[in-house]
């Protein structure tokens, strides 16, 4: 089958070739993959490489297709079943014709929803869910600060927080503010004079805000802190922030770290069905039209390497890259 290749770590060594599957074990599902989205952490292992990877490797953590076989102990899904899924990381992924996927992380797409905006969702609309409802609780009436609104797992935060009833406030520069408001921001706020940016945020939430929750860096993450009222919540995806920072805080907050590939990693059952639920509670509010999927880049397969040397620079205008094979 086609696949994007990876001969060594270095994202300079993707190629498109060919590659075949290992043999379907206990629970998996084999699954001719339709389309897959490009995600941050594709070029960060791309780059450095996995421990448990052997190469030539094929990456890509989501995507969305048909089953074509059903291994033992299997429950729940047929052959045929159209669905998507975040996939684990460790294994062979999703930049191929077919992949292998643990039958309790995938859910099944609705009618309603292209292959394309199936890919699009997992990675980047579960870790959004994840770290706003199940980790900090989410609640009507709460103010919520996401930094980075226009990026993949921003987008999602934004509309979620919106539907949620939350006042929501969005990081982004200047060029995306109007689609970030479009997304159901009340208050949208360049990022690029950080000692500004807290002042407005504090200025908007009158001293803090319930939950941020940060999709950039360390640093950013850290800076966060100034930005949560006390006993509010900071959740971060994208680097722990400063522990000193953390503990000169003066006032006690809840500090949540997000890693949605985790449940694979830990092979934890929970947390492997809960990538289902989510998918299902977040696919059932873009049918209903309360999250949208944006997608802003279609290509294929052989586009994959370039488009990620893009995503790495910056370069995607917003929301996700889609490859449809
Ligand atoms: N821990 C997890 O489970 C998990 C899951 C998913 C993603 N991640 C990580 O989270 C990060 C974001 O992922 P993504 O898919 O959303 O990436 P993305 O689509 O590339 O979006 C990144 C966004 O960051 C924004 N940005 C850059 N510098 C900023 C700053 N100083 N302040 C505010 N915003 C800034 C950019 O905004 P502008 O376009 O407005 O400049 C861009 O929209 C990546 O590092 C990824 O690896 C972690």
């Amino acid at each position: 089958m086609k696949a994007i290749l990876l001969t060594e770590p270095g994202l300079q060594n993707l190629k498109l070739g060919q590659s075949t599957l290992a043999d379907l074990k206990p629970g998996d599902l084999r699954i001719e993959v339709k389309a897959t989205s490009l995600n941050p952490v594709d070029y960060k292992l791309s780059t450095h490489g996995h421990p448990s990877w052997t190469y030539p490797h094929t990456p890509g953590v989501d995507g969305a297709g048909v089953v074509l076989e059903v291994g033992p102990e299997v429950q729940g899904i047929q052959v045929g079943d159209r669905v998507f899924y975040h996939g684990d990381l460790t294994r062979a992924g999703s930049f191929a014709e077919q992949v292998l996927v643990d039958h309790r992380a995938v859910t099944v797409l609705p009618a309603e929803m292209s292959f394309e905006e199936g890919a699009a969702l997992p990675c980047a609309g579960l870790t959004a869910y994840q770290a706003l409802v199940r980790f900090c609780n989410l609640q009507a009436g709460q103010t919520v600060l996401v930094q980075g609104g226009a990026g993949g797992v921003g987008s999602f935060a934004v509309q979620i927080a919106h539907q949620w009833g939350a006042r929501v406030i969005a990081t982004a520069s200047p060029a995306k503010h109007e689609l970030v408001r479009s997304l159901g921001a009340d208050e949208v706020i360049d990022y690029r004079d950080p000692e500004q940016m807290v002042e407005q945020v504090l200025q908007f939430s009158a001293g803090g805000v319930d939950i941020v929750l940060d999709t950039v860096s360390r640093a950013s993450s850290t800076l966060g802190l100034q930005m949560v009222r006390p006993s509010g919540q900071l959740a971060f995806i994208a680097g722990r922030p400063e522990p000193e920072a953390v503990q000169q805080l003066g006032h006690p907050i809840k500090v949540h770290e997000v890693m949605l590939g985790g449940a694979h990693v830990r092979k934890d059952d929970a947390a492997i069905r809960d990538l289902s639920r989510m998918g299902e509670a977040l696919s059932s509010m873009v049918v209903q039209g309360k999250v949208k999927v944006l997608i802003s880049q279609h290509i294929g397969l052989p586009e994959i390497p370039e488009w990620l040397i893009k995503l790495k620079a910056g370069e995607v205008p917003f929301g996700k890259v889609v490859a449809t094979l």
